[in-house]
C-alpha cells in the first residue's frame, strides 16, 4: 500500500524527536499503522540547520502555508508552538480536509472550540496525545479506555518543568534560576517559560483534561492559575518537616455545584503517590466511579517522549483514516451535541485543607484569639505548630530561590504558627486571613498553600 504522505511544522525539540523515532521504529511502526509513515515536506524558520538532520530526501521550506496546502500531504503536524500561527495553519490545514496532530496544548485550550468544530464540519480528526503530560497516553486512556466511568475527579503533575525545579531544589538544594536553566536545555520548558512556572502551561493540559473528563466546552479562561514563583523555601521545608511535599497540582473536580478547575502549589502527603513523581516526570489520576483511583505515570517532556505521543497519533490516523468519520472517537471524549453546560467554579468556592504560616508577638492570648477566629469562619484546626521565628516573614521571598533572612533580634519576640486546617471553603478562609492580617499581634502576611490527601 502507498505510504501515508505527512507535512511536519517545526522541527525543534518536539519536531526533532519524531523525525528521529519516526525514522528509526519505521519498520515497526508501518507494521502496526497498516502503512508505511512518511515525512515528504518540512517547515522551519532555518533551513540549512534543518538539513543538517534531514539530509536531501525530504522538502524544506520556510513557508509553513506550503505544507498545509500541498495537495499531496494528508497529515499535518504542527509543532510551531504558539497560537497565532499556529490557529491559523491548523485551520487551514482543516479546511483543505487534512488530517491535524498537534502537541500544541496553548492553541487548543484557547482555540480548541473552534478547531474541533472545523474538524467535524469537514470530516477530518485533530489528535493531541502529546498536548498532555508528553509521552503518557492520557487522553487515549480517558477518551476511549474509561468511558465507562462517570469521572469525578482528575489530579495531576502535569507540567515537567515546575517539577524538575521543585525536586531539584528540594534534593539537591539548587538554586532556581539554576535548575530552569537546566530545565530550558533539556528542552522541558516552553518558549517563554513563565508558562511553567506561573502555571500556565499546567492550566492549558487541565483545561482539555475537564473537558475530556467531563463533557463540557474548553473554558481556559475560567481557570484558576497560580504558579511556583511567589512559593517560599522556608515553606517547602516546614511542609516536609510535617509530612508533605509542595507539588505544582493541577485538579479538576465535579461538584454538585459545578466543577473545580484550578492549578497551584500544593501540599500532597509524602507518603502519597504524587509526591514521589520527580523531575520532569508527569503523573495524573484519574477517579472514575466504575474503576476508582487509576495512575499515569511517564516522561512529560522532553524530545522522543512527546514524539512517541505525536507519533501514536500519527499511528491512529493513519488506522482511522477510511472509517466513517460520524462514527471515530469524539475529539473531546463525548459526542458534541452532548456537551454539557455545567458551570466552571470560581475558586471561592473551592473545599480543601489549608497551611497557614504566620509570624506572631509571642505574648498571652494570641493562640487563644486566632483560634477563636477561624472557629468563628467555619474552620476546623487539624494541627498546630509554633516555633521561635527563623525568618522575616514579612519578606517573604518572590521567589523559591530566595534564601531564608534570618532575623535575630526578631526572633526574641516572635513565634511563627503554622495552622494546617481540615477541609473549609476557600471563601471563609480568605476572609479568616484578611481578619488575622488586622490584628494588632500579627507581624507577617499569613502565607496560605492549600493541601489535598486525593484519597
Ligand atoms: P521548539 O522551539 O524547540 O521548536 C519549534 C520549531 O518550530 C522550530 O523548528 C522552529 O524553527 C519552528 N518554527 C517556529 N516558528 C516558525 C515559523 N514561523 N515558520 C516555520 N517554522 C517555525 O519547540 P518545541 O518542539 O519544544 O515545542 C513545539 C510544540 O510542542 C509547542 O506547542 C510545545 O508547547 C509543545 N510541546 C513541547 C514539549 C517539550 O517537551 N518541548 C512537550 C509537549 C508539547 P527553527 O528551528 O528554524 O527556528
Ligand atoms: N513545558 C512543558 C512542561 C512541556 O514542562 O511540562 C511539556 O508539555
Amino acid at each position: 500500500m502507498e505510504s501515508i504522505k505527512v507535512g511536519l511544522l517545526g522541527l525543534g525539540v518536539v519536531g526533532g524527536g519524531t523525525w528521529k523515532v519516526l525514522a528509526r521504529n519505521a519498520q515497526e511502526i508501518a507494521r502496526r499503522a497498516g502503512r508505511t509513515i512518511e515525512v515528504t515536506r518540512v517547515a522551519v524558520r532555518d533551513v540549512a540547520k534543518a538539513r543538517m538532520l534531514l539530509g536531501d530526501t525530504v522538502a524544506v521550506g520556510a513557508d509553513p502555508y506550503a505544507v498545509v496546502t500541498d495537495p499531496s500531504i494528508e497529515i499535518v503536524v504542527e509543532l510551531i508552538g504558539g497560537e497565532t500561527l499556529a490557529r491559523e495553519l491548523v485551520l487551514q490545514a482543516i479546511a483543505n480536509g487534512k488530517h491535524v496532530v498537534t502537541a500544541n496544548k496553548a492553541l487548543l485550550a484557547k482555540h480548541g472550540s473552534e478547531i474541533f468544530e472545523a474538524a467535524s464540519a469537514r470530516g477530518v480528526i485533530v489528535a493531541f496525545e502529546a498536548a498532555v503530560a508528553g509521552g503518557i497516553p492520557i487522553i487515549k486512556a480517558m477518551r476511549e479506555g474509561l468511558t465507562a466511568n462517570r469521572i469525578e475527579w482528575v489530579a495531576g503533575i502535569i507540567n515537567g518543568t515546575t517539577n524538575f525545579i521543585l525536586s531539584e531544589m528540594r534534593a539537591r538544594g539548587l538554586p532556581f534560576e539554576t535548575v530552569l536553566a537546566e530545565a530550558q536545555k533539556l528542552g522541558y520548558a516552553e518558549a517563554d517559560p513563565t508558562f511553567d512556572i506561573e502555571g500556565v502551561d499546567a492550566a492549558h493540559k487541565l483545561t482539555l483534561l475537564a473537558s475530556l473528563a467531563f463533557g463540557i466546552p474548553v473554558q481556559f479562561e475560567k481557570a484558576y492559575i497560580e504558579g511556583i514563583s511567589k512559593l517560599a523555601a522556608e515553606d517547602i521545608k516546614l511542609a516536609e518537616r510535617l509530612g508533605y511535599r509542595i507539588k505544582l497540582l493541577g485538579i479538576t473536580k465535579r461538584r454538585p455545584q459545578g466543577i473545580e478547575l484550578r492549578v497551584h502549589p500544593a501540599l500532597v502527603p509524602i507518603k502519597s503517590m504524587l509526591a514521589n513523581v520527580e523531575g520532569a516526570m508527569n503523573a495524573v489520576l484519574v477517579k472514575g466511579d466504575a474503576v476508582g483511583q487509576t495512575l499515569y505515570y511517564g516522561k512529560g517532556a522532553g524530545e522522543e517522549p512527546t514524539a512517541s505521543a505525536v507519533v501514536a497519533d500519527l499511528v491512529d490516523v493513519t488506522r482511522l483514516l477510511t472509517s466513517d468519520p460520524e462514527h471515530r472517537v469524539p475529539h473531546l471524549a463525548f459526542q458534541p451535541d452532548a456537551m454539557a453546560d455545567t458551570p466552571i467554579l470560581s475558586i471561592d468556592d473551592v473545599i480543601t485543607s489549608y497551611y497557614l504560616r504566620l509570624t506572631v508577638a509571642d505574648q498571652p492570648g494570641v493562640l487563644a484569639d486566632l483560634t477563636r477566629l477561624l472557629a468563628d469562619s467555619g474552620i476546623s484546626i487539624g494541627s498546630m505548630i509554633q516555633q521561635p521565628t527563623e525568618t522575616a516573614s514579612e519578606s517573604a521571598s518572590t521567589s523559591v530561590s530566595t534564601s531564608a533572612n534570618s532575623n535575630a533580634s526578631a526572633s526574641v519576640h516572635s513565634a511563627d504558627l503554622i495552622f494546617l486546617t481540615h477541609e473549609a471553603l476557600e471563601r471563609n478562609v480568605n476572609k479568616a486571613i484578611a481578619a488575622i492580617e488586622a490584628l494588632p499581634f500579627v507581624r507577617s502576611r499569613v502565607t496560605r498553600l492549600r493541601m489535598e490527601s486525593l484519597a
